[in-house]
């Protein structure tokens, strides 16, 4: 790894975005490891090709010790940012490592326009949903058996400070909020973090 990399270091974890093939066995091995969802081959490099801005990795001593990956797009009126999956090594939770690889990417996507930044949680899961909770997210929805293993989602979502809107646009963002609430549909074809 280089400094061109993005490589950065606090308490010995180095974080680093997305740098090419040679990162995607480290994302894979982590992410089956702690993750219930299975993912397949293609939905990684579905996220890594498209944004690998906004995945980041971090290292410890050449270990790869933790992962963040997202997408960002339009969705209805909005832009906005994903977290598909985060997960830190067992044995090095609890040192701030997912809140700097999430607020890593956040502030890329904030950068790249989006408004707001949403993904799913196990309803059971409450070491992410404290996390997220501490980074200003609030729950958007509850899925029904969201999960392969039969268990609900929270749908968190953080939105981002936007300018006044006028009369008009107010009124249209409130009607898409309310829509939102009321139906059912999932945004992805797969399932985020949980
Ligand atoms: C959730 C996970 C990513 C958190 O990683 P982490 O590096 O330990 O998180 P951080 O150290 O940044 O924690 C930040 C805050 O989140 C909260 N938090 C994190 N894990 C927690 C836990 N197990 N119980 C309660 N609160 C927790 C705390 O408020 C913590 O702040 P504090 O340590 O000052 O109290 C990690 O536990 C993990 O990989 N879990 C398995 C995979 C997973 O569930 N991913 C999330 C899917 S949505």
């Amino acid at each position: 790894m280089s400094a061109s990399e993005g490589m950065s270091a606090s308490e010995g974890i180095e974080y680093v975005s997305y740098g090419g093939e040679h990162h995607l066995p480290l994302i894979m091995k982590l992410v089956d490891q702690e993750l219930s969802e299975p993912y397949s081959i293609f939905t990684y490099r579905y996220f890594v090709y498209l944004w690998p801005q906004l995945s980041f990795l971090a290292f410890h001593k050449g270990q790869c010790v933790g992962t963040v990956v997202c997408k960002m797009g339009d969705h209805r009126h909005t832009f906005r940012g994903y977290i598909a999956m985060l997960v830190v090594l067992n044995t090095y939770r609890g040192r701030g490592i997912a809140t700097e690889l999430v607020t890593r990417s956040i502030k890329v996507m904030m950068e790249s326009g989006c408004e707001e930044v949403t993904l799913e949680a196990e309803v059971t899961n409450k070491g992410a949903l404290a996390l997220y909770g501490r980074l200003g997210f609030i729950r958007a929805k509850r899925l029904f058996r969201y999960y392969l293993n039969g268990v609900d989602a929270f749908r968190l979502k953080l939105l981002f400070p936007r300018p006044e809107p006028n009369y008009s646009e107010s009124r249209i963002a409130s009607e898409d909020y309310t829509n939102e609430l009321a139906d059912g549909d999932n945004l992805v074809p797969y399932k985020s973090c949980h």
